[in-house]
């Protein structure tokens, strides 16, 4: 067996900046404001993402970890997986219990780490490469919403597949997102590959605006990280200090939306779309929503988008949810 490190990217020269233009053309001209959150994932924004996943507020990577630290060689047992495709994968370090258990089985030969990050993925990818001898790691720099897990390209068996979709990542989708983007994956599997899904589960209010509030600030100067990306690749001037981090629960569409509030009447250029924006005072552009499920829910979707869930598990304190499904 040939082992190789390869990260691709598979998007056009100008793809990301081209996307990047197209969305906050969109974003800051329609009302209310609203950036999509894919964009808070530079190489400091995936920096301070890993800062929050060790919070004392920000629960969900530790209560997701303990799920798979119990249930990692189920998860193996059941998929037999020979490939692992991760979406936003960011830095692969919990999926390193899954890879363990899938090599403990004796399956996996390939990881297929999938991510807008390019920093992120290339750090992940070569530590991983370094870690487990034997495996091919084959990295993807690109938009998971456009990512289509086929088969391998270089026509090697790389079936069974495991599509790992964790840390609630799918909670940064709407809800019709969702469902376009789970079809999709869908539509990408074989019979006998799974996906193994990480759902952060509705709970009391407080916890969960706290675990987007914290203490520290790593979560306001996250969100504030969206208007860096912009003055950096867009030659915005936004003046991070006359913004305020917003963190507020939604009960009726059950999912906590950031948000940064205009700290006064403002004018921001943006020269690379040959755009002004007016801010009121107290004005507020959504940068992110964080969708909180139900297990029906879970189900549910799932089963709209052609999957059969076989497992699901949750932590002790069931605040967050794990499924693993495969084509009905
Ligand atoms: N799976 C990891 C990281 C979650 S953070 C965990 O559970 O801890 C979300 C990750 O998804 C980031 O690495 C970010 O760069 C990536 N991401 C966000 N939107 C994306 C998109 N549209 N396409 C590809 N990657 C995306
Ligand atoms: C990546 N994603 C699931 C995180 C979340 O919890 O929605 C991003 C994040 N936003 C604020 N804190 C963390």
């Amino acid at each position: 067996m040939t082992t190789s490190l390869h990260v691709e990217r598979r998007l056009p020269a100008d793809f990301l900046a081209d996307s990047l233009r197209a969305d906050a053309l969109a974003g800051l001209t329609a009302t209310p404001k609203s950036l999509p959150p894919k964009w808070f994932y530079d190489a400091a924004g995936s920096e301070l993402f890993e800062k929050i996943t060790a919070l004392p507020e920000y629960y969900p990577t530790r209560a997701e970890r303990e799920i798979l630290q119990a249930v990692a060689p189920q998860i193996a047992a059941a998929s037999r997986a020979a490939t692992l495709v991760e979406l936003g994968s960011g830095s692969s370090e919990k999926t390193r219990l899954l890879i363990d258990a899938l090599r403990t089985a004796g399956t996996l030969h390939r990881y297929v780490p999938v991510d807008v990050s390019e920093q992120a993925l290339l750090a992940a990818a070569s530590a991983l490469f370094s870690d487990y001898p034997g495996l091919e790691v084959s990295g993807v720099v690109s938009d998971f919403e456009d990512y289509l897990a086929g088969p391998a390209e270089d026509g090697a068996a790389d079936g069974p597949r495991l599509v790992a979709f964790i840390g609630s990542t799918i909670g940064n989708l709407l809800p019709d997102e969702r469902a376009t983007f789970l079809a999709r994956v869908r539509a990408g599997l074989a019979a006998g590959d799974r996906l193994l899904l990480g759902t952060d589960l509705v709970k009391d209010p407080a916890v969960l605006v706290a675990a987007y509030d914290d203490e520290a600030g790593i979560t306001a100067a996250f969100n504030k990280n969206v208007l860096l990306v912009l003055n950096h690749e867009l030659g915005a001037d936004f003046d991070l200090d006359r913004f305020e981090h917003v963190a507020r629960w939604d009960p009726d569409r059950e999912w906590i939306e950031m948000r940064l509030r205009s700290a006064g009447v403002q004018t921001v250029r943006l020269p690379a779309i040959d755009l002004t924006v007016e801010f009121a005072d107290g004005e507020e552009m959504r940068t992110e929503v964080s969708a909180k499920f139900r297990p029906d829910g879970v189900v549910r979707e799932l089963t709209a988008a052609g999957f059969e869930l076989e497992h699901w598990w949750t932590d002790r304190e069931e605040r967050f949810g794990l499924s693993l499904a495969g084509p009905a």
